[in-house]
Formats: structure tokens, sequence, C-alpha cells
């Protein structure tokens, strides 16, 4: 077997970012280490093996901090504090020294659009009134309207519903998203410091990079003004000022060798790329790849669209097919239409959960073999479907705000899986976990698909070892080759070749050397059949 080509050990290369597999943990839902129903770091501690026996190179958690939950930690009321459910600050601090011993970085979720309104600053804010210094580190405002009774701008909130909501003295204050998460006033120099000081915070205790949330949001026009369409700039989305923010967080992370991945939804590939000027953020999500239907051109378009965004600046693309917030690639897959978008999250869409699982697997050695960093959602590993959620479970507030219609994003927050055997499929709860596990959910038990060489996990595992010690995948260039309608072929340079054929018929495989991974069986006269994909050594 050849050498590593990538050294995940203590001191090993700085730019280990450019071609990362990372791990996302929901810590709610990934593994319950006290029993108490909610998953926690206890759990996480205790699977670090199993995520090194995987072979990912940095975990992301999705915030871990002291908060209400109101929207499963983003909203968040204290960055120094671990939230008890999860546990504290010194087993946080044990954790990523483990998971480091591993060869495992850590990533962490700043949020900076907004707090709880449970953090000491808005509690201040709302105490000390109209007018107050204390509100200035927030959107206040009062209202229109002969009494003040409605809101001061129009603006549509991320999560349906309105963006503003009155406080007892009259005054309104804004928030994108639910009203317990109200938007920090980026114009305000304390709030540039803290968020600095909160960056600090994290390196010092060993953290190696920060995913921002919603990072193209923070920042506002002064004056609030109506949302008018086609109006650039926007009132709230992607603002020149950002950029200013964001090369000083790089400064901070410079000085303590760690990233940033942003999160990054913008359709303009252009002002994309501005995010990731050599001085700014390293990385941001790609969402057109995740967004893209099961379609050989349109699959293609996007990932020439994606590599050609990122060339100008330098920065290597990252690749994602699901996260916490979208519905689980299996059950996307298996629909008729396997566009991506939150409106296609509704009750009842039917799917076939047989091809969609062949199509993830497919897409999972397809999204392997591209140039540049790759992101898992826990679970994914394990071909998890979204979980129909019954309605009285439902605690996503997407669904509430939605007045019910939309199901929320629940279905990919299930606890995971671990031992078939055991009480709730080995999460780790004595009681019902937090949300309910689907019947036949320990049939996708990890302990279940390790002892079984054609399972997810396997493919996965294998994969991953694979893009570790074959010098070609990873960071680099990526060649087209020329194949039939529906079918995508690509060199890695030097020597491996991923095919991946989503035409409706098989199709012959070009001249190899050996097969290093399918992510289903060959035909008997090796063709590749439909929605199979394949690395060659050539
Ligand atoms: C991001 C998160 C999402 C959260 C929202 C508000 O999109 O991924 O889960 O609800 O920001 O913070």
């Amino acid at each position: 077997m050849a050498a590593p080509h990538r050294d995940p050990t203590p001191g090993s290369p700085d730019d280990w970012w450019r071609d990362a597999a990372i791990y996302q943990v929901y810590p709610r839902s990934f593994a319950d280490g006290d029993g108490d129903g909610t998953g926690d770091l206890a759990g996480v501690r205790a699977k670090l093996p199993y995520l090194a026996e995987l072979g990912v190179d940095a975990v992301w958690f999705t915030p871990w901090y002291l908060s209400p939950l109101a929207d499963g930690g983003y909203d968040v009321a204290d960055y120094r504090t671990i939230d008890p459910a999860f546990g504290t600050l010194d087993e946080a601090e044990k954790l990523i020294a483990e998971a480091r011993s591993l060869g495992i970085r850590t990533i962490v979720d700043i949020v900076p659009n907004h707090v709880s309104d449970q953090h000491p600053w808005f509690r201040a804010a709302l105490a000390a009134g109209p007018g107050s210094p204390e509100r200035k580190r927030f959107h206040f405002r009062p209202g229109r309207g002969e009494h003040g009774e409605l809101p001061p701008n129009d603006w549509p909130s991320q999560f349906a519903g309105p963006t503003w909501t009155r406080v007892e003295d009259g005054e309104w204050y804004l928030h994108l998203f639910t009203p317990q998460q109200p938007d920090l006033n980026w114009a305000h120099p304390a709030v540039r410091e803290e968020h600095e000081s909160v960056l600090r915070f994290w390196f010092e205790r060993g953290v190696a990079g920060v995913r921002i949330d919603s990072a193209a949001l923070p920042a506002k026009d002064p004056a609030l003004p109506d949302f008018v369409e086609g109006r650039d700039p926007h009132p709230y989305v992607d603002r020149d000022e950002l950029h200013e923010i964001y090369r000083s967080w790089r400064r901070v992370a410079d000085a303590h060798g760690a990233v940033f991945v942003g999160e990054v939804w913008l359709p303009d590939s252009e002002r994309f790329a501005r995010y990731l000027r050599p001085d700014e953020l390293h990385t941001a999500f790609n969402f057109t790849f995740l967004a893209c239907p099961w379609d050989a051109h349109r699959l293609r378009t996007a990932i020439d669209d994606t590599l050609a965004e990122h060339a100008p600046v330098g920065a290597p693309a990252t690749w994602v097919l699901c996260n916490h917030d979208v519905t689980r690639t299996v059950t996307r897959y298996g629909r008729a239409d396997t566009g991506f978008d939150f409106a296609t999250k509704a009750f009842g869409t039917p799917t076939d959960l047989e091809l969609g699982t062949r199509r993830a697997r497919a897409a999972a050695l397809l999204t392997l073999a591209l140039p540049g960093s790759v992101y898992l959602y826990q679970g994914e590993e394990l071909g998890l479907p979204e979980a129909d959620i019954p309605r009285e479970c439902i605690q996503d507030p997407m669904h509430f705000r939605s007045g019910g219609t939309d199901p929320g994003r629940d279905g990919c927050r299930v606890p995971l899986p671990w031992k078939a055997a055991s009480p709730y499929a080995g999460f780790g709860s004595d009681a019902e976990p937090w949300l309910p596990q689907p019947a036949g959910w320990s049939a996708y038990a990890a302990d279940r698909q390790a002892a079984d060489p054609a399972s997810m996990l396997s493919l996965y595992r294998t994969a991953l070892r694979l893009r570790r010690t074959e010098p070609a995948l990873g960071d680099g260039p990526l060649e087209w080759l020329p194949a039939p309608d529906g079918v995508l072929a690509f060199r890695r340079a030097p020597g491996l070749v991923c095919v991946v054929n989503l035409a409706g018929r098989p199709a012959a495989l070009p001249d190899h050397d050996a097969v290093l991974l399918t992510s289903g069986p060959l035909d008997t006269d090796g063709g590749l059949p439909t929605d199979t994909a394949v690395w060659l050594r050539v």
C-alpha cells in the first residue's frame, strides 16, 4: 500500500484543510453518554475510535454552547460555556485533545448573525430600554404607523413569518430567524470585539477551525430600508462590509494556524468567490452541488462551475451531500424529482429507498473523488434515510413558523443507531431519545454494518482509506474523459479514473489496470450498471 499522502499527526502540514474529509457531528443526536435521551460530549468521546476508523480528518460540531435550544443550539446564550445537556468545558477540552491524538481536528460553529434572546446582552438591552447603549448592540427601532404598531420594515424571515418582534416598551427588534434569535448590530465595535475574543477563546483550546453560520447575513444596511426586489446592494445579504470583518477574523485565525469554512448561500458565483480571497475565508460550503438533481449533465455543470469559481482565488472547493438542514441523501435521491430546495421538504413525498441508496452510494464515490475537501454528515455513512417524525414530536421552529405545512428539519436529526441489539438502537439512552427513532432503525446500526462488507459504512470506510492513500485523490486537477450521454468520467492524475453511470443503461468501462472500488456490483460482462460508480486504476 502506498504511504499516506497526508499526515494527520500533530504538527502535520498547515494545508490539511485543502483536501480534508470533515465529519459533521450534531451533538444532540450523535451518541448519548449519560443515558438521558440527549446526545452529549461523553457520547462523542466514546465514539472517537469509530471516527478514527472511519478515516476522517476533522469533526465539525454544530453549536454545543449554552442555549435554550429554540433553534437546535443556533441560539447561543454563552459561547464560553458548554450547554449542561452536553457536558462541561473541561470535557470539551478533553474531547479536543483526545480527538487530536487520534489525528482528528476539531471545528466549532460560530453564529455571528444573532444570539439567543437569553444572551446577557439581549437581556440587558431589554432591561435598559429605548435609546440605551445596551440596545445599540442589536437592531431596535420604533415601529411604523400612527402608534408604532407596524414593524419598522418589510423584510421576510428566513424561516417564514415576520422578522420583527415588539417588546413591552413599544420598540421592535430585528430577527432574521426566530424571535428567540435577535440579530446583532455588526456596525457596533463591541460586537466585533466580542466575536474575535470568542474565536481566540476556542483557538486557545486547540480548535483547528470555525464554521461560520449564515456568513453572508450579519451586515445590515444601517437605514434598514424596505426590501426592493433586485435593488443592489441588498439590505442584508452579502453586503460589502462583511469582507472587512472576515479579513480581521482571518488575522486572528492566522495567528493560531486555524481555518474557516463559511456557510455562504449565494447564487452569484463571482460574489461567492469574494469570500474566498486569500486574506478572507479559507473555504465555504458549496451548495450548488448539494442542490443538484441526479442528472449527469447538471452535475457536471455544477462541478465545472464550482471549480471555475474557486480557481481565480486559489481556494479549494468543498463538497457536501447533506447536513442538519436538508433532506437526507438517500431519501432525496429516491424521489422522482431529485432536486433540492427547502420547498421539497414536504409531508409524505414518495421516495424509493432502494433506488435512493444505490444512487447515494454512487454519489459518495463521485463526491470523494472530487478535488478539494468533503463534508460528511453523521449517519450519511450509515445510509440513514430521512425519518418521518410524528407531528406531535416535531421540535424544529421551521415547522411551527410555516404554520405546520413544512415538516422542518427534524427528519435528518434523529438519534443515530449504533448497536442493533440494544434499546433505542444503541443510541445510549435509558429513556425515549429526544426525537423518536422510526421503526426498523436498528437495521442501520453501525455494529451491524461494520460486519457487512457490502454495507454503506464499509463503502465509506474503504473510500476514505483510499482517498488518504491514493495520491491522485484530494486536492489537484480534474480532467473530464469522453463518455456516453448520461455517464460522468474523469481522471484524477496520476492514474485514477472515476466513472459514474447515471444513464438508464449499463456503460462500458474505459481501459484500466484494476478496479479499486465500486459502489455496487459490476455486470457479469464487466459493464457498469446504472446508478453505479467505480474508481479505476489506469
Ligand atoms: C444556519 C444553520 C441552521 C440554523 C440557521 C440559523 O442555516 O445551519 O441550522 O437554523 O443558520 O442560525
